[in-house]
């Protein structure tokens, strides 16, 4: 069950735990998101967890249950790694902003014109970009001694609902 947490303006934040035990579950969770997201993806989706937390095979799972055919790379040195979705169904950009440091090349990159113009963003370690506008979901994932992960889902009701 999800639960309402707080609600800010318009906009009704809502908060869910998941556990993924491996990478079927998380294939399952990313399928019923993509379904959320279609026909036109236009949402900020945010990834936290540490170094080898399973963020970038979330978003490999993502894409694929948006029609990404073909290599979806981590986007670790290029910083964005941009996807032209099927179906007429937007663009995709995929961001790791790990060893991103210096803000200035937040305008050289172009970053501010894409987190401007519609179309599905999906950040890793996006407390490390500094800029961020909000996010429409955080997923906070959390790497357990067995190797399962526990989740929590964290923003807008629509979104974290569509992943119950
Ligand atoms: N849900 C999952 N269940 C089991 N194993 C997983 C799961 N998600 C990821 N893994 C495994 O964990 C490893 C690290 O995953 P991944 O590269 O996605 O982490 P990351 O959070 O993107 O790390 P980084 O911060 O370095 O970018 C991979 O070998 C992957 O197969
Ligand atoms: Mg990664």
């Amino acid at each position: 069950m999800s639960e309402s947490v707080a609600s800010g303006g318009e906009r009704l934040v809502t908060e869910l735990r998941l556990s993924w035990p491996d990478e079927a579950t998380a294939q399952a969770t990313a399928e019923k998101l993509a379904a959320a997201l279609l026909p036109a993806p236009n949402a900020l989706i945010e990834l936290h967890g540490p170094l080898g937390a399973g963020k970038t095979t979330f978003v490999r799972l993502l894409l694929r249950a948006l029609g990404v055919e073909g290599r979806i790379k981590s986007p670790s040195y290029a910083v964005m790694e941009s996807y032209e979705l099927p179906g007429g169904a937007g663009t995709a950009n995929h961001f790791d902003f790990y060893r991103f440091g210096d803000p200035r090349e937040w305008e050289d990159a172009g970053f501010r014109d894409v987190f401007a113009a519609p179309g599905l963003k999906l950040c890793e370690w996006p407390e490390k970009a500094g800029q961020l506008p909000p996010a429409d979901l955080q997923l906070f994932i959390e790497l357990m001694p067995d190797d399962s992960r526990r989740v929590r889902a964290v923003g807008d009701a629509r979104l974290v609902g569509a992943v119950e």
